[in-house]
This record gives C-alpha cells, sequence and structure tokens, in this order.
C-alpha cells in the first residue's frame, strides 16, 4: 500500500516535470528569456552551424503568427474557447514562449512573436548565454540549457494528438527538415 503511494507520487512528479512546458518548469526561478537573436549572435555563422538561419526558415519560426489567422480562430472557436487563438493558453502552449512568465523575466529583445524559438526547446538563457558559460557543457546545464538525449520525445510534447490538426508526426522526416548540428 505504502509503496503503491510513493509510486504515485513519484509519477505524479514526473507529470509535473514533463507535462510541457519548459517554461512552467522554469517560471519560478530567475532564468529570463533573451530572445532569438540574442542566440544567433553566436549561432549564425557557418563554422557554429547556421543555427539562427535554419530555424528562420522554419514553421516553428512563424508558429505564433499562425494563432492570429482566421484559421486558427475558427479551430479555437471549434474547440470551445471564447478567446481569440493568441490570447489562449491552451493554443499558446505550444506555439509560443514567454506568454505565461513574469515581464521581469522576458528581455526587451525577447518577441513572442518568434513563436517557437530556440529558448522554447534550450530553456530562457539569461543564465547560460555568456560565452564562459557556453563553451563548458556542464555549466551551461546548470545554468538552464537543455539538451536531450532524446529528440523525439521532445517532439511529441507538441507534435501530438492534443494538436487540433495533428496528422501524425514521423520522426526522421521531421528531424530532417529542423536538424542544426554543429558540422564536425
Ligand atoms: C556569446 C556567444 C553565445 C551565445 C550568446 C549563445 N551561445 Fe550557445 N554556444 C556558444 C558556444 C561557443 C558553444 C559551444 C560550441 C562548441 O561546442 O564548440 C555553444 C553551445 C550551445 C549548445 C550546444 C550544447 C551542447 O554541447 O550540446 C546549445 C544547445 C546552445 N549553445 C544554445 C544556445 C541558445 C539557445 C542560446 C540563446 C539563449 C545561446 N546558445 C547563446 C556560444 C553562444
Ligand atoms: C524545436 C526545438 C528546437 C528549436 C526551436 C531549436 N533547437 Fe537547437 N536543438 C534541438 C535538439 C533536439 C537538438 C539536438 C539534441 C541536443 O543537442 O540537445 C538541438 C541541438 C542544438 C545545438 C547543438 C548542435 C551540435 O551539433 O552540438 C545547438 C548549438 C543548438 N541546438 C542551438 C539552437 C539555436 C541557437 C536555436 C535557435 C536559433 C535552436 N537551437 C532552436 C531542438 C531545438
Ligand atoms: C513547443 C512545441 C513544439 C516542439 C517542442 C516541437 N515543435 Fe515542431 N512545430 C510546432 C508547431 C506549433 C508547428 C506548426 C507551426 C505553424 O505551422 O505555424 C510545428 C511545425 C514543425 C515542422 C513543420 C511541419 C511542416 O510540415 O511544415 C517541423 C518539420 C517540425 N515542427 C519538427 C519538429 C521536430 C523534429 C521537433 C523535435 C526536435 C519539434 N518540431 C518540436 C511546435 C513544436
Ligand atoms: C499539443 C500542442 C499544440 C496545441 C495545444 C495546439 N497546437 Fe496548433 N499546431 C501544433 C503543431 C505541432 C502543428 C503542426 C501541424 C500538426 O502536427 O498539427 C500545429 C499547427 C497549427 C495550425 C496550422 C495548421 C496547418 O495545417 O498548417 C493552426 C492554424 C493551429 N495549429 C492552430 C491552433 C489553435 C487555434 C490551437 C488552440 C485551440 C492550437 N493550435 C493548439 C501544436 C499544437
Amino acid at each position: 500500500m505504502i509503496k503503491s503511494i510513493i509510486l504515485f507520487a513519484f509519477s505524479f512528479t514526473i507529470i509535473l516535470q514533463f507535462g510541457f512546458s519548459s517554461d512552467t518548469k522554469t517560471a519560478d526561478n530567475k532564468h529570463g528569456y533573451i530572445g532569438t537573436n540574442a542566440c544567433g549572435m553566436c549561432h549564425k555563422n557557418e563554422k557554429q552551424g547556421q543555427q539562427l538561419g535554419i530555424w528562420a526558415k522554419s514553421t516553428h519560426a512563424k508558429a505564433y503568427k499562425t494563432l492570429l489567422t482566421d484559421e486558427a480562430n475558427k479551430i479555437a472557436t471549434e474547440k470551445g474557447f471564447t478567446t481569440k487563438a493568441v490570447e489562449t493558453e491552451a493554443c499558446l502552449k505550444c506555439h509560443a514562449s514567454g506568454y505565461n512568465v513574469d515581464a521581469s523575466l522576458l528581455d526587451a529583445k525577447f518577441t513572442i512573436e518568434d513563436g517557437v524559438q530556440c529558448e522554447t526547446c534550450h530553456g530562457p538563457g539569461s543564465e547560460y548565454k555568456s560565452m564562459k558559460i557556453m563553451k563548458d557543457k556542464k555549466l551551461a546545464i546548470e545554468n538552464g540549457l537543455l539538451v536531450y538525449d532524446n529528440k523525439e520525445d521532445l517532439c511529441k510534447k507538441c507534435h501530438n494528438e492534443e494538436s487540433p490538426t495533428f496528422k501524425g508526426f514521423n520522426f526522421e522526416e521531421m528531424w530532417a527538415k529542423i536538424k542544426h548540428d554543429k558540422p564536425e
């Protein structure tokens, strides 16, 4: 009996931690959002892997703007929401970052319009963005950088049936479209 209570409590913690989003995970601490261009400063040249350019061409960069469309508002209404899609947390949670944190955690250069951005996946970067910390992976992680052993698990936090327009998700195909590795 006690064992099952512990097990229950434990699985609940896991749900709390991994039940989206990376935003809520860090909402209670000092990690702030610096915005895509600030990451891009160091992650745009060929030697680093052109992450900024690859992201800018991806639909992730447009995910917030998609919520401004008539199509999005129609979906929100059909789902029973009385607010516009772009004002609906149940839509923003997969289409944007920073909407649910204290404004003091948003750098002046951060813009929600960048949709699913670097920090949506890698965690808010105010504490790990310096060259000294970035060059030391362990230190960067201690300061809030999120890296992934299992990429597919990350994708499926948003690419799943909770998405009103979900048509399935093929990881290999989809990763190939947004892959932004550093060249060897
Ligand atoms: C001042 C320059 C600079 C800024 C700003 C910067 N980075 Fe980095 N980043 C680096 C360097 C240098 C590395 C190490 C690259 C290497 O391994 O050679 C790195 C590594 C990384 C890695 C790979 C970690 C690993 O080893 O797996 C990720 C992910 C990353 N940065 C994301 C970001 C994000 C997201 C932002 C914005 C919040 C950001 N960086 C801002 C310079 C920077
Ligand atoms: C949709 C989620 C997502 C977005 C958006 C995203 N990344 Fe990543 N990124 C990943 C995943 C997954 C990996 C591979 C696993 C890992 O290294 O953690 C990765 C890897 C990296 C690496 C390591 C590359 C290597 O080969 O060592 C860097 C650097 C990086 N991302 C920077 C960025 C920057 C800068 C942006 C924004 C311009 C960005 N990422 C946007 C998910 C994302
Ligand atoms: C925070 C939520 C979120 C995460 C995490 C996420 N995505 Fe997405 N992704 C979206 C949204 C939202 C769209 C739709 C954007 C739009 O059309 O406005 C999208 C669209 C895409 C597209 C474009 C699809 C097309 O056919 O044009 C690809 C490719 C993609 N995602 C790959 C990935 C991969 C690979 C991962 C994991 C490494 C990932 N995504 C993680 C939210 C996410
Ligand atoms: C669980 C994450 C998630 C939630 C919640 C979510 N979306 Fe999305 N949305 C996605 C992803 C991922 C895509 C990319 C295509 C796909 O797989 O559905 C997308 C694509 C879209 C598209 C583009 C459709 C297309 O075919 O290109 C619209 C419009 C949209 N979403 C509207 C909304 C609205 C409105 C809400 C809130 C009622 C919402 N989404 C909630 C993840 C989500």
